[in-house]
Formats: C-alpha cells, structure tokens, sequence
C-alpha cells in the first residue's frame, strides 16, 4: 500500500474505511491493494473468532493461552511481568495474523459490583495505568498493536450504553482518567477504544473534548480511536469529534451519512480525510509486523500463565504458619472449585484455552493421587444470598464435614458462581452462596487447620476472614491456575501478590454504595476523589482487608526511607528492605503520599504514588527506589482547568500496604504558581492573596481601621465579593484599581 494517504481516496474510498467490513475486520481498498486487517479480543488472551461472530464470548474462538485476567494479574504489582504476558499476547495475535489484541481494560473498580471488575486491575489509577502500560509496551514489542479501553469512566455493566457518568472535572482527572492518560504518555498505544457510556451527558463516543482535547492534545495521543462494539450513537457528531473507526460494520449506512454530509456541506472533508489517515496508518502498522510463524509454543506459554497466576495468588491471612502445606500432611481437598475450575469471567474476554488444568489434580500430583476430595457443594444449587439449603446442599455438606474431621488440612475451594458475574450486568451483592459460608463454617468446626482458596472475579464479603486460619485470594487465575494454586498451597511458589483492591467488611461501606448503578440514566460518582482506599481511610472505616495487604510466607523489615528532588523535579525515594524470614520471596513495596498542612482542596489520608516490586533471597537486603511523578503529586484545579503542584511539605508513606506503613519520610516541594483570575467576584481574602495587588490593599485597609480592627473585621467579610458591598472595605473605585491592578500590574 506504500505510503497511500486519504487525499488519493474517493470520498466513498475515504468512508468506508472509518467503519468496519464486519465484525473483525476493518476495510481495505482493492484498487489500491490496501488490505483487510483484524481486530480481536483481549484482553488475557487471543479470542480470534473463525466461524460465527459476536462481542459476547458466545460463538467459539480458536485455542489461544488464557493468561490469568486483570484482576490476578494485576496482583502482582508488576509491569515487567505484565510486559511478558503482553509480549505473549503479541506473538499468539501474530501466528494468528491479527493486528489488533482489543485490550488492555484499565477503568478503575468504582463499586466491588462492576460486573467487569475481573477484566481490570484496581480500585488505584497509578496500578491501572502502570500495569496497563507493560502489557501495551509488550504487545506492540511484536508489531501487534494495544487498545487501550473503555475510554472512559465505564464503571458500570448496568445500562452501560446509555447511562452517564456524572463525575466531578476532579475525580475524573484524578481517579478514572489517570491511568489512562499514564499509560497514553508511557506506551502509545495504537488504539484507544471509546467507551458505550456518557461522561456527564455527553456520549464518549461523540465528545470533542474526551477524544480530542484531553486525549491528543493534552496528552500527545498519535493513534486510532475505534469505538466499542456498538458505541456509535450519532456518527456525524463522533468523526469530527475524534472517533476514528466505528465498529463493527455499520452495514453501509453511517458511512452514506458522512458522504451525504461532506456533500451537503454540514461535514468538513477535512474531518474525513483525518480519520481516514489515522486508519491508513494503522493499516501500515499493522503490515510492518514481520510474518510470523507458528505453531504457537503451547507449553511455553502455558508456562508463562502458571507462573503469572502464582504471583497473583494474594495470600490474605496465615495464622499459626498453617501455610504452606506439606506432602507428608494428610490433605482433604474440598470444594467444586477444585475440580471445576473458574479461571476466567464471562463475555467478550472468554478464552479458548490451549488447556486447562485444575487445583485438585496439581495437589494429587504434589501430595497423591489418593488425596481424597469431596464438592461439598454444587454449582447449580440456588445461588441468592441467605437462601436456606436444600437437602441436596446438607447432604454434599456433611459429606465433606466427614471427610475433613479426617483429615490434618482440609483446603476448601469456594467461589462466585460463574453466572454472578460477566460483561453485560453487574453483581447484586458481594456474598459467596450460603452453601458455601455454611460449609466453611462446619468444615472448620470440625477441623480448625481449613484453609479456604477463593475464585472470584470481583471481592467478596468474608465474614470468616476473622476465623478461618489461612485464606488464599485466588480471583481468576487463567488456564494454569490450578497449578498455580498448588504452586502457592506447597510452597514452591512464595505468594507475593497484594490486593489492588481494598476488601471491605460489608458492601454497604463502599464509597458507591447508594449511588451505584445509578437511576433513570444518571450515575453519579458522588464520592469525588474518595473512591477504593481513599474513602475507607477518610472515613476511618474498618475493612476486611486493606489495599496493597498480601502475606509472604516470608518476613520483610524496613529500613529508614529518604527522599530527595531529582533534576527532573520527581522524587526519588529509597528505602532498605531486607528478607529477615527463612525463604526467598519478593515484596511489593509501596509509597504513599499525604499533603501535611491545609490544603486548598480535600485530599484523601494518603494516595499511592509509586512502588516497586523486589525479590530477596534470605538475609538479603535491597536499597529499593521508587519514583513519584511530580506530574502525578498534582491536583487538578477546576478553577484554572489544569493540574497544580501545590507547594509544602508532603508525607511520605512506604508500606508493605496502606495500612501497614513501614517507614515515614517527608519532602518539601516547591508548588506551582498559581494565577487565580482577579474580578470583581474574588473575594476580599483572594484579592488580598494576589501579590501584586494584595499587599497594597491590605495597607490601604490597615490605614483605614488599624491593625487589629482590620484582622478581625476580614475574618467576618473575607469572603465578599470585592465589588459587592459598596464603600466597604474602601470605597468601590479603589476596591476597583486594585482588582487592576491584580489583572494586569495597573493601578497604584
Ligand atoms: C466490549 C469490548 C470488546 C468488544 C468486542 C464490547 O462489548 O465492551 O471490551 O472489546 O465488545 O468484543
């Protein structure tokens, strides 16, 4: 295709490649010899669709690896994990000539009842984006192009084409699009996808602002803008807008549009002729790729799953050492789970697997294949919360109870039924099934070595966190999570992985509780800036188990931290880590902020701003180093619509997780400057603060009522607005000559 360009194109030409030729491909143009190219999900793994087509996971796919998805592997804290699996994910796309892998997801996990929470990776915007940015510089690494979705602030499953996401311009910087704009920046992405929702009324796909402003111009975005699977709602508002590529085909009839529209005048062929490029350019990425050559090394890649999902395994308590197992120790294997596994959410991700194994064969593999196991409960059972059991339920029950009274460890495997969450609705509740809470209860009644394994995509509730001794926080795994899990379960495996997301006592503690999913089509993020660990902590509320938790089964000391200005004005923190316990493991070190003294706006109690992933042999120690952004320190200031560093002391917090603080520290930072527009609507107090006008105006008032009169006097009316009380606290021109003097160095 050389180096064709949109101006060689036909206005038809330069139409129809803006859509797709069906659910897959996008448009070529014969005469030109531009080819078909293909899209597919993401985003753990290859869904490449060959017969029947659809965006719901429903048709079948070719086998590809299923990677543990976000939620697990985002566990891990680490990028240059995550940059392996997306270099993975590059090569199988590769063999399988598809130029685009439809992910990474990275929204931020609102409310544990998203729907889609196991596709993304926290609740923290600097996880989402750091973990988002290694699998995108991995897949592209293969000549494979990233997109980078939902764009943005899609929270919900609930009414998710329609519903509006009424955020704060704050919260929406700070929270939902941080990640994003990090990931944009780190990796460029070759596509971002536009979100189905609204964004405070205004449809993601058709926002000048969203797609434009924010994403290329602030941000220095130079790739294609694809809409999610039925995202258009009005194609000749989107194009102009930003929206590169409408997906999947629109059967002709959006492209006519904008044909009739360029005719008619009411669309610049301009717009068109951008678009266009951007989809030529991305065709010619995509045949830049080298051709691959398959077959697709399954074992290898099944390797890679394995030992992601081992460092996703959250281990979220461990009393008396009960982990890890040992061989020798007589081990009954409980739960459905273990035999039939649930390794990945349902919808647009679903997965092919290459194969896949469960955690009740790796654990006869490691301790014996008579290892005795018993479901103790099904998976078709009623799944409400509080329904009361059936005989079926008490029969499976007792069964197990039996089996562990037997036994030294029964390791129960529990789970959200698979059909509780998928792509296309949101959970009703964080419960587990009440046959199950029941069994975990008796089991350990019976034998007080349980160890209960969790497969969840989204958090549950655990109201035995307090009393079963050991609890692994399993999530979805992919294909090798039962290995994984055995991994994990015996020790060959040290877990390493940290919650992204905080697990809360109950679901009605959560910042969205009340407003989640929203009514009449309106959802709105009413908790600001406060959402995951921020709103726990500035509520003080007790949680099950905090952001960033995860044991080891060994022990990590920490040093003194420092930190220090670099050139680049980032602060660079450094801290000594030791592995003061008996095995080698790793440690996800995280540093937190908090801004000491008053601050101009509210600020949650502290806020991940880095961290690093290290790994230790016995007795070792590592002088880990994390840098903070100063970019990233920044609030955003609606006043001025842009980003201040405000000047002061800032602490600094390093955990082993928000609320396990190992070391403290603090840096003064140097603010921005800060120019607040001066009118007559500042107030006195603002007025005073400018520094042209603000010293003068103060003598002038000292002159007029004397000091002290003066001090008290601007406690009670700082706050007028300078020109509302006339005469007062100097007569109305005055007042004016130094608002002048504020907007331009004019006045006296
Ligand atoms: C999902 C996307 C997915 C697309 C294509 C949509 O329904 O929201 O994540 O990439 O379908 O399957």
């Amino acid at each position: 295709m050389g180096d064709v360009t949109a101006s060689e194109l036909t206005l038809e030409e330069k139409a129809s490649l803006t859509s797709g030729a069906d659910f897959w491909h996008l448009k070529g143009v014969e005469r030109l010899g531009i080819a078909q190219i293909m899209v597919t999900d993401g985003p753990h793994g290859l869904r490449k669709q060959g017969g029947d087509t659809d965006h719901l996971g429903l048709a079948g796919s070719v086998p590809a690896t299923c990677f543990p998805p976000a939620v697990a592997l985002g566990s891990s804290w680490d990028a240059a994990l995550a940059e392996r699996v997306g270099i993975a994910l590059g090569v199988e796309s590769a063999i399988e000539d598809v130029a685009v892998i439809l992910g990474p997801g990275i929204n931020i996990k609102r409310s544990p009842l998203c729907g889609r929470n196991f596709e993304y990776f926290s609740e923290d915007p600097i996880v989402s984006g750091v973990m988002g940015t290694g699998l995108v510089l991995g897949i592209q690494s293969q000549g494979v192009g990233a997109s980078l979705k939902h764009f943005a602030a899609n929270q919900q499953e609930t009414d998710r084409l329609r519903s509006s996401s009424d955020v704060d311009p704050r919260a929406l910087r700070e929270i939902y699009l941080r990640g994003f704009e990090r990931v944009v920046r780190d990796a460029q992405p070759w596509t971002v996808m536009c979100s189905y929702n609204r964004i405070n009324g205004v449809w993601a796909s058709e926002d000048p602002w969203l797609l434009t402003q924010v994403l290329r111009g602030e941000w220095g975005f130079e790739g294609l803008v694809v809409s999610d699977w039925g995202a258009v709602h009005d194609r000749l508002l989107g194009l102009p807008a930003g929206l590169d590529l409408e997906m999947p085909a629109s059967g002709g009839r959006t492209d006519a549009q904008l044909v009739a529209a360029v005719q008619d005048g009411t669309l610049d062929e301009g717009a068109l002729d951008v678009a266009a490029d951007r989809v030529l350019d991305l065709i010619r990425k995509a045949q830049a790729r080298p051709a691959a050559s398959g077959p697709l090394d399954v074992d290898a890649h099944h390797a890679l799953a394995r030992e992601a999902a081992g460092r996703g395994i959250v281990l979220l308590r461990n009393q008396g050492e009960l982990l890890p197992l040992s061989p020798d120790q007589r081990i009954a294997v409980i739960g459905e789970f273990a035999r039939t596994p649930r390794y990945q959410g349902a919808g647009s991700s679903q997965i092919n697997p290459t194969r896949l194994e469960n955690a009740l064969d790796a654990i006869r593999a490691v301790a014996g294949a008579d290892v005795p196991f018993a479901p103790g409960f099904s998976l078709d059972a009623a799944t409400e919360p509080g329904a009361s059991s059936s005989a079926d339920a008490a029969a499976l029950r007792a069964e197990a109870v039996a089996l562990a009274a037997e036994v030294d460890v029964a390791v129960i495997f529990a789970g959200v039924p698979a059909e509780e969450e998928s792509e296309g609705f949101d959970r009703q509740h964080m419960n587990l099934p009440t046959a199950q809470l029941e069994l975990i209860e008796d089991v350990l009644a019976v034998n007080s070595n349980t160890v209960v394994v969790l497969s969840n995509g989204g958090a549950v509730v655990m109201p035995f966190a307090g009393t079963v001794p050991a609890i692994l926080e399993g999530w979805l795994l992919g294909q090798a999570g039962g290995t994984a899990t055995a991994d994990v379960l015996f020790g060959a495996v040290n877990p390493s992985g940290k919650l992204t997301e905080t697990i809360p006592l109950r679901l009605e503690d959560n910042s969205a509780f009340g407003t989640y999913p929203g009514e009449l089509g309106h959802v709105r993020y009413g908790e600001g800036v406060l959402v995951g660990y921020r709103w726990y902590d500035v509520k003080k509320l007790h949680v099950a188990f905090p952001f960033g938790h995860g044991l080891s089964y060994t022990t990590f000391a920490y040093g003194d931290a420092a930190a220090a200005v670099a050139a680049s004005g980032d602060v660079v923190v450094t801290v000594p880590v030791t592995n003061t316990g008996r095995v080698s493991g790793r440690e996800v070190v995280q540093v937190y902020t908090s801004f000491e003294g008053a601050s101009v706006v509210h600020r949650a109690p502290r806020e991940l701003k880095g961290f690093a992933v290290v790994a230790l042999e016995p007795g070792e120690t590592a002088e880990v180093e994390v840098v903070l952004r100063r970019a990233e320190l920044a609030y955003w200031d609606v006043r001025i619509d842009d980003w201040v560093l405000e000047g002061g002391t800032y602490g600094i917090q390093v955990g082993a997780s928000s609320r396990d603080i190992r070391a403290t520290t603090s840096i003064a930072l140097d603010g921005d400057a800060v120019r607040i527009p001066i009118s007559l609507d500042s107030s006195i107090e603002e007025l005073l603060a400018d520094p042209k006008a603000g010293p003068g105006l103060r003598a002038a008032i000292d002159e007029r009522f004397g000091r002290t009169e003066a001090d008290g006097m601007l406690r009670l009316v700082g706050n007028f607005p300078v020109g509302r009380l006339d005469g007062f606290p100097l007569p109305h021109d005055e007042m004016v000559e130094f608002v002048e003097r504020a907007q331009n160095g004019g006045g006296r």
